[in-house]
């Protein structure tokens, strides 16, 4: 077991903190209160390479690893989550289950652009009635013979306006439940296919959450990933390493939120001396350190297990649960350390933790994550 990142790793790490402190700090304010779509930062992003880090480069990607991918999700994260958000639905659920699962037509038509970020993805799984219960899937691909026949509404779906690929999962045969949903490549412009207004969100506001409609949408058998039925299957895997992603963006947000507040327990003093040097203050800034280290590693570890080709389901569980917890509770924590200040736009720290929020609900909630833990330490 060693700890040390490669050359290459740290190059990207010092990459995306640059990107985001120099790029996206100076608009991410403005951009939440105005609910903002990103569209000009995830350009730069693309030319980065970081919407397609871990995709083979003979299919438009960086071929990077990861771990790589994590240190940047961090990074970016620490700064603006509606940015990773997008990077990471664009990364884990869309490119990675293309490249793992597609036809080598699907890569070339669909994969190539996303993982060059000329086209942004979306993941299209939630519906009004199946959050966590994604096996009761409503949306409906009747099986026409050459092609699907599509109805239905999707939920809560990141990049729900600005992506132009959508992998939506419908069922085709009920009597088969689970075992009966195939996951479609939806394109923006086919017939039937509409987008809803924007959500307005509590946090990740810059994030274009919508709902999506499907009316009798035709979709060639040929968009359909792997063989009959296997839609629920592919989903799970996905957000498997989905779940590393945003496991990476919790602990992007606490780690952000630690570094702002370690920078204001310095500056700002109280009672004759810098608030840092009141234990009060100190111990809240050990405890943030301790629990975000332990993330930390966590994220690691999932990801050297993905890049390694071991299973990994139960280690991006424990991740994410983990990191969105230690999110959650220390940006909390990070607004107290400011005081009034923290209470106010200017100094970051609020949206941190409004945006923390969201780390504990999607690509499975907490519960799920201990639904999936548990099953797994049952079990082996
Ligand atoms: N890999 C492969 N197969 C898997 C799997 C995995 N990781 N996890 C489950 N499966 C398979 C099971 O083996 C089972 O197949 P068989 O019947 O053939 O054995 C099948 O899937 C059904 O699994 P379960 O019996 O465990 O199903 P369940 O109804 O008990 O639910 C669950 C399991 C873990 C709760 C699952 O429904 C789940 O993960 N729910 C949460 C869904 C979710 O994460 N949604 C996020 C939406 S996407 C999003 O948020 C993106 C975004 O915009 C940011």
């Amino acid at each position: 077991m060693h700890f040390e990142l490669t050359e290459e790793q740290l190059a990207v790490k010092k990459a995306a903190r640059e990107f985001a402190q120099n790029v996206l700090k100076p608009g991410v304010i403005e951009r939440d209160e105005r609910q903002k779509f990103p569209a000009e930062e995830i350009k730069q992003l693309a030319e980065l390479g970081f919407l397609g880090m871990m995709v083979a480069p003979e299919y438009g990607g960086s071929g990077m690893d990861t771990i790589s991918y994590v240190l940047a999700m961090e990074e970016i994260s620490k700064v603006d989550a509606s940015v990773s958000v997008c990077m990471s639905v664009n990364n884990s659920l869309v490119c990675w289950g293309l490249e793992k699962f597609g036809t080598e037509e699907q890569k070339q038509k669909f994969l190539v652009p996303l993982a060059k970020g000329e086209k942004i993805g979306a993941f299209c799984l939630s519906e009004p009635e199946a959050g966590s219960d994604a096996t009761s899937q409503r949306t409906t691909a009747v099986d026409m013979g050459d092609y699907y026949l599509v109805n239905g509404t999707k939920n809560w779906i990141t990049n729900g306006s600005s992506a132009s690929i959508y992998l939506v999962m419908a069922q085709t045969n009920s009597e088969l439940k689970h075992k009966g949903i195939n996951c479609l490549i939806i394109e923006r412009d086919m017939e039937g296919f509409s987008v809803g207004p924007k959500e307005n969100k509590m946090g990740i506001r810059g994030s274009d959450t919508h709902t999506l409609m499907f009316q009798d949408v035709k979709v060639p058998k040929t968009h359909r990933i792997g063989d009959d039925g296997f839609g629920f299957t592919f989903a799970m895997k996905t957000l498997s390493g989905g779940r590393i992603g945003i496991a990476a963006q919790a602990l992007g947000i606490a780690a952000g939120a630690l570094e702002l507040s370690i920078a204001y327990s310095k500056e700002r003093k109280a009672f004759g001396k810098e608030i840092s040097q009141h234990q009060a203050i100190a111990f809240k800034l050990a405890d943030m350190a301790t629990d975000i280290e332990a993330a930390r590693l966590l994220v690691y570890k999932a990801a050297a297990l993905k890049d390694e080709g071991k299973n990994y389901d139960c280690a991006s569980a424990m991740a994410k649960l983990f990191a969105s917890t230690a999110a959650m509770k220390h940006t909390v924590e990070a607004v107290q350390i400011h005081g009034g200040y923290g209470y106010v736009k200017e100094y970051h720290v609020e949206r941190l933790m409004r945006d923390a929020k969201i780390t504990q609900i999607y690509e499975g909630t907490s519960e799920v994550q201990k639904i999936v833990i548990s099953r797994s330490v049952l079990t082996d």
